[in-house]
């Protein structure tokens, strides 16, 4: 779900539904803003789409100059309009928006309606506008001064936070104060900017980058009191804190689509760049070749090709790697044990982080523990990271954490959590689909591999210098590919508009990017989808085939070259429609397929950089075929911060 909030001189609902478009990624079942207007609460909410909100907005003069908004991402109660955030208390004085989760919403919602409170949705929200509704009552009776403040306001919602179980960012205001806009964070992300006599607040920067680049980030267990002369940031026992803003160094621009008809698209032409900023960012042209040389075969352990600036205790001892990921960027973290396996010889497990939350692996000395994610903020990949933080702790010092978060959000919740963070210099990516953050973070394995390969004296010289030359050429590589093939991607893409079922294939360290396409297949198109390693196939899938069937069969020549082949035909054997991502002139590849999507030579180990764009465009252009909303497809969100 997204939040936003205004006070300050100008009319508060345009910057709300402003804000609101920009996070819109974050949930779009429902949107409501509410404003205090002739010191009432005057709040408009609609289901569906923000232009359904929009809609109902248009022709109306709304002078009020304080007033929050919400973008919803159903958890409790359906995506109709009376679960539609704001809630308010039963008096309708005080209007709330929230992201996250209140477990304990059953008994407070008993309680309260003991006390006659009176609900009007099945969401966990609503029982904070009552709570706040009922400590008013208590603040304003008693006489004693407030912790903190002197505001009743800011003392009921600061005594409600702390009754609250949970996750979450809330926003609230309240008719009777109509010069105060109070926010609070638990475990959902909630970002503060600074205007001049105005003030916003919203779950993520690129609300606010239309009008600040100064901004501060609540952190956990914080509350903050917006008013037309400043912030106050308070800890949830009422002590003020001293924080000042960050500058952002955004533009507005990157977060538009520049002519693209969707940011999937955009954001798919987006990777030649980003790849290429990663590479520079981090690998060090300093690196004297000749010296090494000298070496022979083998190489010293000073001086690495990369830079990642990780500490050096990162590489003593270190026996094992786990990563804790979740939906694309588990993908990635899958090309990544690859890498960590084959090329630094460190055996690597890959975890989805909802499930290593509840059952995770009996703790290993000398381990590294890998984080992944777009956002910087899923929740359930927070969870596990914490959790393994806090169980290792007490141990001796083989047991200590050793943490590594891997995103293009550092500034995000991951990047407090773990101080070493590899920024995969993607910027924020709106699609949904997770397209150029997902490039990116495979070229983070990639140079991670790299560097610790290095360090352990895995890798000869020649097998190192080949890997860096191919990477450096990797970004003229995809970009050929976006050149000379995206024209006949959205071609093909006609064949299937109808298709019901899809099936990919690969093997190896291209195993990933079929689950990656079938992924980015599902979440866009619809199509039910199913990615398989393809010596698998024959025990299972190779049921569901026949004509009606595509199978994208990724071939890279290289260790399951011919292997892969002879799966495809056992497909072919089986009536399927054989799709091929292999390299141009490769004749075997040619008499498998029916159809080619040809894409450059490159080496196997290099390849999933080259084979996942084509899958990227084909689901694309099938879903935009289709007339489907590419960007924002039905219940997903683009950043998960509930469990
Ligand atoms: C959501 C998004 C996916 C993403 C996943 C993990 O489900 O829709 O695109 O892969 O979360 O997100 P993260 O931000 O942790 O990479």
């Amino acid at each position: 779900c997204g939040i936003v909030g205004y006070i300050g001189t100008q009319a508060a609902s345009g910057i709300l539904l402003e804000g609101l478009r920009k996070l819109e990624y974050r949930g779009y079942d429902s949107a409501g803003i509410a404003t205090i207007l002739n010191n009432t609460i005057h709040c408009i909410r609609a289901k569906g789409k923000l232009h359904n909100l929009q809609e109902k907005l248009e022709g109306e003069q709304n002078p009020a100059q304080i007033g929050i908004g919400h973008t919803r991402w159903a958890t409790h109660g359906k995506p109709e309009e009376y679960n539609a955030h704001p809630h308010t208390d039963t008096q309708r004085r005080i209007a709330v928006v929230q992201n996250g989760i209140i477990e304990n919403y059953r008994e407070l919602r008993e309680e309260l309606k003991a006390l006659g409170h009176e609900f009007r949705s099945e969401t966990d929200t609503e029982t904070i506008p009552h709570l706040i509704a009922e400590e008013m009552k208590q603040v304003e009776e008693a006489s004693t001064p407030h912790a903190g403040s002197h505001s009743p306001f800011f003392e009921a919602v600061r005594r409600a936070v702390n009754t609250l179980r949970g996750a979450f960012a809330i926003a609230v205001i309240n008719a009777d104060y109509p010069d105060e806009l109070i926010v609070a964070r638990q475990q959902a992300p909630l970002v503060i900017g600074f205007g001049q006599g105005e003030f916003y607040c919203a779950s993520d920067t690129p609300a606010l980058v239309p009008y600040t680049r100064a901004v501060l980030t609540l952190e956990n267990g914080e509350i903050a009191r917006l008013t037309p002369l400043g912030v106050e940031v308070y800890t949830f026992e009422g002590q003020r804190l001293k924080k000042s803003p960050r500058t952002l160094n955004w533009n507005p621009v990157m977060v538009e689509k520049q002519g693209f008809k969707h940011f999937m698209l955009k954001e798919i032409y987006e990777q030649p760049g980003v790849v290429r900023a990663c590479l520079e960012a981090y690998l060090n042209d300093q690196w004297e070749q000749e010296e090494l040389k000298i070496q022979n075969s083998k190489f010293k352990t000073q001086n690495s090709p990369i830079r990642l600036n990780l500490p050096a205790d990162f590489y003593t001892d270190l026996q094992q790697i786990q990563i804790v990921a979740c939906g694309t960027s588990w993908h990635a973290a899958l090309v990544g044990k690859y890498l960590l396996e084959q090329l630094a010889e460190i055996p690597t497990q890959v975890q989805y982080a909802s499930e290593f939350r509840y059952a995770p692996s009996p703790l290993t000395p000398n381990t590294l523990t890998i984080g992944v994610t777009q956002s910087g903020e899923t929740a359930d990949t927070l969870a596990a990271l914490e959790m393994e933080i806090r169980r290792r702790q007490a141990l001796a010092i083989d047991y200590q954490p050793r943490l590594l978060g891997i995103t293009n959000r550092p500034e995000s919740s991951l990047g407090d959590l773990i101080p070493n963070i590899i920024d995969t210099h993607a910027g924020i990516e709106i699609g949904v689909a997770a397209t150029k953050t997902f490039s990116a973070q495979l070229v983070a394995f990639y140079l991670l591999a790299i560097d610790l390969a290095y360090h352990r004296n895995t890798l000869a010289i020649d097998q190192l210098e080949k890997l860096l030359n191919g990477l450096r050429q990797l970004p003229a590589e995809i970009e050929m590919i976006l050149e000379s093939q995206e024209r006949y991607i959205e071609e093909l893409a006609h064949n299937f508009a109808e298709t019901q079922d899809f099936i990919f294939l690969g093997r190896g360290i291209n195993f990933p990017i079929a689950l990656e396409g079938a992924l980015k297949l599902k979440e866009i198109s619809y199509i039910h989808a199913e990615g398989y390693p393809a010596g698998e196939m024959k025990h299972g899938p190779i049921a569901l085939l026949d004509a009606k069937v595509p199978v994208v069969t990724i071939a890279m020549p290289g260790t399951v070259f011919e292997k892969v082949l002879s799966n495809a035909q056992e497909a072919r054997a089986r009536d399927a429609q054989l799709i091929g991502i292999t390299p141009m002139d490769e004749k075997d590849a040619e008499d498998t397929f029916d159809t080619l999507i040809p894409v450059p030579h490159v080496d196997e180990i290099l390849s999933p950089l080259v084979t996942v764009i084509p899958l990227q465009l084909l689901a694309y252009h099938i879903a935009a075929r289709r007339g489907l909303d590419v960007d924002q497809p039905r219940n997903l969100a683009k950043s998960v911060t509930v469990e």
